[in-house]
């Protein structure tokens, strides 16, 4: 009987010690995490995300984009990457065609498989791969927590409901941030949002808001020779910048787009119309400080969006498939 309540006192701590690791697992990530286990992670990261960037400079927008799309949808837990499960998060309506970087994580990954076997996580690649094409684009720089292990599943109903369209109004951004326990504050959501400084839209995305009236007309005219109004498959995958004045460089012009109403998606437009975020994107608009400084803050808040730690989910060897 003695040996029978130990067991079950015993089962009890474990359970316990389970529960906090769980609750309090974004308190888990630390900044040195590699540096015994795998001390070259980082810079092997970095490396190759400056090559990737070299040789296009949009892949660096289209990593950042990868990172929040993951950590959107069950957290940052690199669910996004899997690709072998059918009906998974590459497939839901905002990533399906749209999302790029994939082939780059590969080859981070490969290398870093051959100089630390199964030490570095997908999820902890991706976030800072996302951190050092901000900086190979000429944006601020921030110490990133890591520790960051893989999920098991991908998840595509959540990518269809949690990632916001770009049809949102500015309630429903608002909401789309601050919901599901992300509690990303307005402030956070409007210095993401200034990712949008760096890469390029398909047409389909923007087609609607070059007809609405809180649009620069000479913008929109000079978009509908690549984007005509009329839905067409020959132009639905048409691109244009998501910042057109500085399309490569991670700045603050993003912001001043908004105030002479030439941003490129109706959801960008939203965040200077005569509401509540106006003063915030003006504030970004004439202060570069005060947005970098911002958007730092925000994304060390959504890197650490649910994290699986400790034992949770695994360490993948391949990034779009889980260990077998
Ligand atoms: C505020 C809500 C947001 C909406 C509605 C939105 C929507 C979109 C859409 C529709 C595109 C174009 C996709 C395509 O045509 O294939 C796009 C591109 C992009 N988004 Fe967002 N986005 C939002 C927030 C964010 C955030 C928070 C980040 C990162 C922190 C981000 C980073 C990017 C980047 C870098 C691109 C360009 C990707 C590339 O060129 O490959 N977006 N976004």
């Amino acid at each position: 009987m003695a040996s029978a309540s130990n067991n079950f006192l015993i089962s009890l701590v474990v359970v316990v010690a389970a529960a906090a690791l769980a609750s309090g697992a974004s308190a888990q990530l630390s900044s040195t995490f590699y540096d015994t286990s795998c001390p070259n992670a980082l810079s092997t990261i970095r490396t190759a995300v400056n090559a990737a960037v070299a040789q296009e400079a949009r892949m660096g927008a289209s990593l950042l984009r990868l990172h929040f799309h993951d950590c959107f949808v069950q957290g940052c837990d690199a669910s996004v990457l899997l690709n072998d499960t059918n009906g998974g998060e590459q497939n839901a309506i905002p990533n399906a065609g749209s999302l790029r970087g994939f082939g780059v994580i590969d080859n981070i990954k490969a290398q870093l498989e051959a100089l630390c076997p199964q030490t570095v996580s997908c999820a902890d690649i991706l976030t800072v791969a996302a951190r050092d094409s901000v900086v190979a684009l000429g944006g601020p720089s921030w110490t990133v927590p890591l520790g960051r292990r893989d999920s098991t599943n991908s998840n595509a109903t959540g990518a269809n409901s949690d990632l916001p369209p770009p049809s949102f109004n500015l309630d429903q951004l608002i909401n789309s941030f601050g919901n599901n326990n992300k509690n990303l504050t307005v402030t956070d959501m409007v210095a993401l949002s200034g990712a949008h400084t760096i890469g390029q839209a398909r047409c389909t995305t923007f087609r609607d808001h070059l007809g609405e009236a809180n649009i620069n007309s000479t913008f929109a005219a000079s978009l509908r020779t690549s984007c005509p109004a009329a839905q067409s498959t020959s132009t639905d995958n048409n691109l244009a910048p998501l910042d057109v004045t500085t399309p490569n460089t991670f700045d603050n012009a993003y912001y001043s787009n908004l105030l002479s109403q030439r941003g490129l998606l109706h959801s960008d437009q939203e965040l200077f119309n005569n509401g509540s975020t106006d003063s915030i994107v003006r504030n970004f608009a004439s202060n570069a400080a005060a947005f970098t400084s911002a958007f730092a803050t925000a994304m060390v808040k959504m890197g650490n969006l649910q994290p699986l730690t400790g034992t949770q989910g695994q360490i993948r060897r391949n990034c779009w498939r889980v260990n077998s």
